[in-house]
């Protein structure tokens, strides 16, 4: 089986970055193979780790409600199509689920989607999940049990509120969440004693523990214009080396 990281938090706060380095580290750690999930229907992870979008999972499931092939099955023809529609790459795989569903049912196209996860989960270590806000797709994927969600947030007392909340949504969604850890991302350096305080205080409150306090980095930003792969940045570079150290001890 298996290990299930996912991602939460409002948009903009680094869900994509740390799961582009999270890919990152788990490669550096020898933990492959793994499949990345973007799970955001404006999907940009794949730039961050340069690579070109192909069928998304949502264009699957919308030609499953049409004709298939007379000498297949719905889901032998559903599991070849996820198969072909994966990105593969060194150490790991990227599945894009791309646009939400469009008007009509989509049960039966869910359910061949569910059976082919299980059989596709087999072949990996880790899966990692790149989530939009709402984080759907994960039952959708039949991802119900999370070893490892990472809520992240900005800086602010507010977004930190919002992110210690993160129960609500989990919960609301059926998911079991085994590890959870939020991480403050884009902290000034050095950072305000009293945005300190309120990160202790609200992870107090909620019983979400304090994962990582993570820098502003010039790095990122530069990568990210110049279009190179997050998979090539140093492991020297200090934002590096905060992510992979802290990574260290929580994903374990
Ligand atoms: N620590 C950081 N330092 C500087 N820029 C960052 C940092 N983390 C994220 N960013 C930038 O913020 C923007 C939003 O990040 P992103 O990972 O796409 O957020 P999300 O996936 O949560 O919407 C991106 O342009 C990204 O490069
Ligand atoms: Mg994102």
């Amino acid at each position: 089986m298996p290990k299930i990281i996912a991602m939460a938090g409002k948009g903009g706060t680094g869900k994509t970055t740390l799961s582009a380095l999270i890919t990152k580290y788990l490669i550096s750690r020898g933990k492959t193979p793994i499949l990345a999930v973007d799970a955001d229907a404006n999907a940009n992870l794949n730039e961050l780790l340069d690579m070109e979008i192909g069928t998304t999972v949502g264009q699957i499931r919308k030609e499953m409600k049409g004709d298939i092939p007379d000498n297949m099955t719905r889901d032998q023809y559903m599991e070849m199509k996820i198969h072909q529609s994966l990105l593969e790459a060194k150490g790991f795989d990227l599945l894009v689920m791309g646009q939400p569903d469009g008007t009509g049912c989509y049960c039966a196209a869910n359910q061949y989607l569910a059976m082919v996860m299980e059989h596709l989960s087999e072949n990996y270590k880790y899966i990692l999940v790149d989530n939009e806000a709402g984080m759907e797709h994960l039952s959708r994927l039949n991802l119900k049990t999370i070893d490892h969600l990472l809520v992240i947030s900005d800086p602010s007392a507010r977004g930190i509120m919002t992110a210690g909340r993160v129960s609500e949504i989990t919960d609301a969604l059926g998911l079991e969440v085994r590890n959870k850890h939020m991480i403050v991302n884009r902290v000034p350096e050095p950072a305000p004693e009293a945005l300190i305080a309120k990160i202790n205080e609200t992870c107090e409150a909620t019983g979400l523990p304090l994962g990582g306090i993570f820098p502003s980095s010039d790095e990122l930003i530069e990568q990210e214009l110049s279009g190179g792969s997050y998979l090539d940045l140093d492991e020297e570079i200090p934002y590096i080396k905060t992510a992979f150290a802290t990574f260290d001890k929580i994903l374990q």
